[in-house]
């Protein structure tokens, strides 16, 4: 075998093509999504030991996007158990590059000495607040300073008004040709009543339905389609969302 990367490439390309049609996987992705949602599958990985709330392959999108994007800084809204926060902070630490700030109202102590102890700990910083407080505004603005890119993921509360309001705040800092990646997106895709826990959010109104709201309004941003091609077993579809201009 000869390895031209460009061929491969071009290779690949198509390859996106065709998984991106296939009604095949579509369908199944369907059925696969709507089963795991109501078995909560999503909280069954770990990262370095701790539980990290992603699919593998939104996992696997993130990593794609923070190599390719190279963040200065990153922001997640909602911890919770740590284990995402620590991914980040392992591929930021493997670039070389970047600090993640994670913003949870629910910081655990446990959890905040687990992530101090980390080998990635420096890539680290942990905010105790509500993710639209006005506080983190200042916060941010005295982080970022003249670093130019900025990469959030909004992962805390799914409702849809919760949604639109980290949307409309974030949105501020996000630069040309970053993202903006919004978690659970799935809860709009799925349909019915989701089992589990009664939450506040529901197959109408959720993170999803405030993506929608605010591309509206929002034209510098845009669905990453490329992504949605090959996202099947996904708890973020169409919440890739890239700044265009
Ligand atoms: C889905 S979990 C986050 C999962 C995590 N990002 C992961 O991938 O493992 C949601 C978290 O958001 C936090 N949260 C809920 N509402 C919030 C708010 N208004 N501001 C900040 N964090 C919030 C909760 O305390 C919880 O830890």
């Amino acid at each position: 075998m000869t390895f031209n990367r460009k061929k491969f490439e071009l290779q690949r390309r198509k390859y996106l093509t065709s998984v991106g049609k296939s009604k095949k996987l579509k369908l199944y992705s369907q059925k696969f999504n709507e089963a795991a949602v109501n078995l909560s599958y999503v909280y069954l990985w770990d990262w370095l030991g701790e539980p990290i709330l992603q699919s593998p392959s939104d996992i696997m999108i993130i990593q794609e996007k923070l190599f390719e994007i190279q963040p200065d800084i990153l922001v997640e809204t909602g911890v919770a158990w740590g284990g995402s926060i620590l991914f980040y902070a392992t591929i930021l630490d493997n670039i070389n590059k970047g600090k993640v700030l994670g913003i949870d109202l629910n910081l655990d102590k446990k959890i905040i000495n687990k992530l101090k102890k980390s080998k990635f700990s420096k890539r680290i910083k942990l905010i105790k607040n509500n993710s639209v407080d006005i506080k983190i505004d200042e916060i941010l603005k005295k982080e970022i300073k003249k670093k130019k890119k900025i990469m959030v993921i909004l992962d805390s509360n799914h409702t849809h008004e919760h949604v639109l309001n980290e949307l409309n705040f974030y949105s501020q800092y996000i630069t040309k040709g970053s993202y903006l990646i919004v978690c659970d997106t799935i809860l709009n895709f799925v349909g019915g009543k989701i089992k589990g826990r009664k939450r506040p959010w529901n197959s109408k109104k959720n993170p999803m339905s405030a993506v929608n709201y605010f591309l509206k309004e929002n034209k510098n941003f845009q669905i990453d389609k490329n992504i949605d091609k090959k996202l099947f077993f996904s708890n973020n579809q169409s919440g890739y969302i890239k700044k265009i201009r």
